[in-house]
């Protein structure tokens, strides 16, 4: 005790920010916790291009006396973490920052409140509006140091998204914009947008939904709205049978941030394609994005998400399929299938492969039906498929002995590339058959 007094002292008199140890995240006990319920701690980090690695202890007092690194005629990106189940830090807040930092020149604040976002969710439920009316006492501050209301950007995790949101209200929609991360569900679907996240909280409203059927929420909330791979079970957070309990739930709710922090490191695009629901999406009924004149929306900081329309979207669902391990994008090829009537229904196997990776689809085949289409995530676009592969392997007796397929294309959308064929193949019940395709990939 002895020895901490004296040096916090040595930290008061010396307050060169230099000469500062690094800032943390604070984290929490159980007792602790117990013993100091009514405080919420919340504090700020500031991070810059001039301390991308040493946060700095942030606060009115701090600007101030313009001790920061922060600088008003910079954009101002705001990190606002969600629920704590175990009082621990979020640990990815710097690679988030860090990634931001590398993308854009900007003053990144991460707001720390992981002491009022721990343990008992509805109590934490409770707190999140006292967090965003503290968090605006600061943004005020920052006004009057230099910064724009339309040069804030949150970026709000989980519940972290409508700590956003309600800042946004505060300040009448006037932030520049609010990127959500998987958004909280529970006890905000049924909300009132005063109480959620929506698109009237800022001038432009983008949200990733990975874990929508469990921490996330099912519903749009930003102008525009992706849900990776329907928004509700991701690739990768398989069902194992030893699960670590925390990580296996949290995987879905967590990939949002990991896609995100992907698209910052900008080395592939995400994009997403307008679509009424991800059944019609897999389907393949929506294969463009001409509601953008033909520009699809991507994930990362383009502004408006790279949409340029006059009109800005409300509440629209976009959907993209995405790998399992960063950099997450897949290239989406749409599969047309089309087959001489049936007597019995079928199944069938068809997997596209380029060198050693494979992506495989089932399809049901019926006797009414004579055309297929369905959306495949191959990790390499089109011109690199080097074979298809089928296979009918319908059950003995039960189904049909041969398909004639009168065509199987593939194509890449979004893309103008022509779609590549091959027709009148035979498919003997559980005989395998596959086509090696001779591609160039144009180089531009
Ligand atoms: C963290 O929280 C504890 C208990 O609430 C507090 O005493 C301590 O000063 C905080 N530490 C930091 C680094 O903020
Ligand atoms: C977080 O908690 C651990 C163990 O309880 C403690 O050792 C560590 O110093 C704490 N970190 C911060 C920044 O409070
Ligand atoms: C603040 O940012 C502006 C714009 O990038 C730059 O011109 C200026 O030098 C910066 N000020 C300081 C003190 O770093
Ligand atoms: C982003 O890039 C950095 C630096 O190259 C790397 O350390 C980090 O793992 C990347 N993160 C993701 C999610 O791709």
């Amino acid at each position: 005790l002895h020895w901490q007094q004296v040096s916090l002292q040595t930290l008061n008199l010396d307050s060169r920010p230099d000469d500062e140890q690094c800032a943390e995240l604070n984290n929490t006990t159980w007792q602790e916790y117990r013993q100091q319920r009514a405080r919420l701690q919340v504090q700020y980090l500031l991070l810059s291009r001039r301390n991308p690695d040493c946060a700095q202890r942030f606060s009115q007092e701090s600007l101030e006396q313009q001790a920061s690194h922060f600088n008003g005629s910079l954009p101002t990106k705001v990190i606002i973490h969600g629920y704590r189940a175990l009082g621990s830090k979020p640990s990815w807040v710097k690679e988030l920052a860090q990634a931001l930092l590398r993308a854009q020149d900007a003053n990144v604040v991460v707001v720390d409140w992981v002491y009022g976002a721990s343990f008992a969710y509805n109590l934490v439920v409770e707190n999140y509006k006292e967090v965003a009316v503290q968090i605006s006492v600061l943004i005020n501050e920052m006004q009057k140091h230099g910064g724009r209301l339309e040069q804030f950007h949150f970026i709000g995790v989980s519940l972290g998204a409508h700590v956003a949101g309600f800042v946004g209200t505060l300040f009448e929609g006037k932030i520049g914009r609010i990127t959500a991360l998987d958004p909280a569900g529970p006890m905000f679907k049924g909300a009132d947008t005063f109480d959620r996240l929506d698109p009237s909280d800022a001038q432009f409203v983008d949200a990733i939904h990975t874990d929508s059927d469990y921490f996330g929420i099912s519903i749009p909330v930003g102008h525009v709205d992706f849900f990776l791979n329907g928004g509700k079970d991701q690739i990768g957070c398989a069902r194992s049978r030893f699960p670590s309990m925390y990580g296996y739930v949290i995987c879905d709710h967590m990939r949002a941030l990991h896609v995100y922090m992907s698209a910052l490191n900008g080395s592939c695009t995400l994009l997403g394609v307008p679509c009424a629901s991800y059944e019609d999406f897999l389907q393949g009924r929506c294969v463009d994005c001409e509601d953008f004149k033909g520009s699809c929306p991507t994930i990362g900081l383009s502004q408006n998400s790279g949409i340029h329309t006059a009109l800005l979207p409300s509440e629209k669902k976009l959907f993209l399929l995405t790998t399992s391990s960063p950099p997450f994008c897949a290239h989406h090829i749409l599969l047309e299938l089309e087959v001489s009537p049936l007597e019995k229904s079928a199944e069938l196997e068809v997997t596209l492969r380029t060198e050693n990776l494979g992506t495989e689809r089932r399809l049901r085949l019926q006797t009414d039906r004579a055309v297929y289409r369905a959306v495949l995530p191959h990790p390499a676009p089109l011109c690199e498929i080097s074979s298809i592969w089928m296979k009918n392997t319908g059950a003995r007796f039960y189904r049909q002995a041969e398909i004639h397929v009168k065509s199987v294309c593939v194509s890449e959308f979004p893309s103008p590339e022509k779609p590549v064929c091959v027709n009148n193949v035979r498919l003997r019940r559980g005989a395998p058959w596959s086509h090696d395709l001779v591609q160039v990939c144009s180089v531009f």
